[in-house]
């Protein structure tokens, strides 16, 4: 297969509609012990060759509860990914935030039910470090860019992310608010952290579509698919220069989170 003869160092997970990233692009189909993720897009950006991967299968009919992270995030792996950035629509939390703005969280809770969390179920008995659950070079990465293209982005955030697929109760946002986070989203979690237990790099470029539940007269879906929608071009203005920022070599912690992760 013509694209895969070079190195796939740099995955993008996001949601339908950033295809057009990828250029010269190859729809490949990845077989994984969890079963099988959607088609994932290989090709070049920057001169670097680059997996795309829709989070919500090729026309988003996956839930956010029942998308299979596992499969996602092994298929990547067995492709040689090191590093993954991924793109969410997420609801505002802290009111200083609005929709269209962007944000580089720095931290999440989990607040997700029912989903397999690890590739860990037995021996050996691994527990890895998620004192800084997010990538911080990719994070830098993603801040440079924006600097970069003039575009203002939040540069520290804390994401909650919930089970969904509902959307959240005004006391639940209320509640989180008083817990410190900043913005509520359903698919960041098991992604950063079934990232971490392969060793790789993950960090989430989020871009708000709503204020959240209790903060707006009502949520809709449509309201959300129109704002993601014109988050679109900045996004992928943004993920192309970070990839184009990131160095060649790994200068994180990632790459050795199971050193010291087993009993
Ligand atoms: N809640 C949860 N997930 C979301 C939201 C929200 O308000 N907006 C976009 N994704």
């Amino acid at each position: 297969m013509k694209s895969l003869k070079k190195k796939i160092e740099i995955a993008i997970i996001g949601g339908t509609g950033l295809e057009p990233l990828i250029k010269n692009a190859e729809a490949i189909q990845v077989g994984t012990p969890y079963g099988i993720p959607p088609r994932i897009l290989v090709g070049t950006l920057h001169e670097r060759q680059v997996a795309f991967l829709p989070r919500h299968g090729a026309s988003h009919t996956v839930p956010p509860h029942r998308v299979n992270y596992r499969a996602n995030i092994y298929a990547l792996h067995q492709l040689g990914v090191q590093r993954i950035i991924a793109t969410n629509a997420v609801g505002a939390i802290n009111r200083d935030l609005k929709p269209g703005n962007l944000v580089v969280p720095h931290d999440f809770i989990d607040f997700t039910k029912l989903r397999p969390t690890t590739f860990y179920e037995n021996a050996p008995v691994t527990h890895v470090d998620m004192s800084q659950p997010y990538c911080p070079e990719i994070r830098a990465s993603l801040i440079k860019a924006a600097e970069q293209s003039g575009v203002d982005i939040w540069e520290k955030g804390v994401l909650v992310c919930t089970e969904g697929p509902r959307l959240e109760t005004q006391a639940e946002i209320e509640m989180f608010r008083r817990l410190g986070v900043d913005v509520v989203g359903m698919t960041s979690v098991p992604e950063v952290v079934l990232a971490r237990e392969l060793e790789i790099c993950y960090a989430p470029l989020c871009f708000v579509t709503n204020m959240a539940a209790g903060m707006q007269k009502r949520l809709t879906t449509s309201e959300v698919r129109k704002t993601a929608k014109k988050a679109y071009p900045v996004l992928q203005k943004l993920l192309r220069e970070t990839v184009k920022n990131l160095p060649i070599k790994r200068n994180c912690l990632c790459p050795h989170a199971l050193e010291h992760a087993r009993f």
